[in-house]
């Protein structure tokens, strides 16, 4: 097997952060479907590589995805994996696994959170799993509708980060990517507006510097996900504090992701 070599200090002592888009295909495609729509979308990907893009497909999609990948300025994520290195844990998958194949895994996606009850102290044990092995953890974190009509964003989402953050030491810190991804607009059409996301990733980022200083606070890219489209990508990478977006939906077709990697290229050049 052919393992990636990758830059796995992607966002260390990077003034201006690289713009970065993850495609979260969340429990779609077959493995022969994946390999088409990969075969659709790398050529072009591969040639806006000002941008860095992050699949994530199902688990089984992973070995052969990675091998259409090769060669290319595209990166593979997991969209999930368990703590522990291995044993006794039917059905689970483990970073020890994914690390031969994965540059990046979603943690804390609040799909996990609510139907599969992950916790922040789950989320936690996952992300320190992850820099363990070498896997740059792409952390979730979003608030209800109910909690935001109840004024709580603010208390949820930094609980979340700082939870999520416990004992990770600085140094680790740079290269993890942080995605606000409000539950009401995931799969809703109901995309936030870019200055309502550039609050809570403004937030993100502040928080971020009380736990770890300037400069770390200053590396670490920030990604909004929710109803992201090519349309509406452009009101959030221009916001100060958005450094590209967590896609759902439009990931799974073909000209829209590949119109929004290429339109966060033209809009992050502008900033
Ligand atoms: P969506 O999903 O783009 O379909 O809203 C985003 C996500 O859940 O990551």
């Amino acid at each position: 097997m052919t393992i990636l070599s990758i830059n796995r200090n992607q966002g260390k002592n990077n003034p201006k952060r690289t713009p970065i888009i993850a495609a979260n295909w969340k429990m779609n495609k077959t493995v022969d479907e994946a390999l088409i729509l990969i075969d659709e979308i790398v050529d072009d990907l591969d040639a806006l590589d000002g941008v860095e893009t992050i699949i994530c497909p199902p688990f089984v999609a992973l070995y052969s995805v990675l091998d259409l990948l090769e060669d290319t300025t595209v990166r593979l994520g997991a969209q999930n994996m368990y703590y522990e290195d291995n044993g006794a844990y039917t059905g689970e998958i483990s970073p020890l696994m994914l690390r031969e194949l994965c540059d990046y895994v979603l943690v804390g996606h609040s799909e996990r959170r609510v139907y599969f009850d992950e916790t922040d102290i789950i989320v936690n044990l996952k992300v320190k799993a992850a820099i363990k092995h070498d896997i740059i953890p792409i952390i979730a974190v979003g608030e209800s509708a109910a909690l935001r009509d109840a004024g709580e964003t603010e208390r949820l989402i930094t609980g979340q980060l700082r939870a999520a953050l416990a004992d990770v030491p600085a140094p680790d810190v740079s290269p993890i990517v942080i995605a606000y991804e409000p539950l009401w607009a995931i799969g809703t059409g109901q995309a936030a507006t870019g200055p309502l996301a550039q609050e809570v990733c403004g937030l993100i980022r502040r928080t971020l510097l009380e736990l770890y200083g300037p400069e770390i606070a200053g590396q670490v890219r920030i990604q909004y996900g929710g109803s992201v489209t090519a349309k509406n990508i452009a009101e959030f990478i221009q916001q100060p504090d958005i450094d590209g977006a967590l896609v759902g939906g439009a990931s799974l077709k073909p000209d829209e992701f590949v119109a929004i990697v290429a339109k966060t290229l033209e809009v992050s050049g502008q900033k």
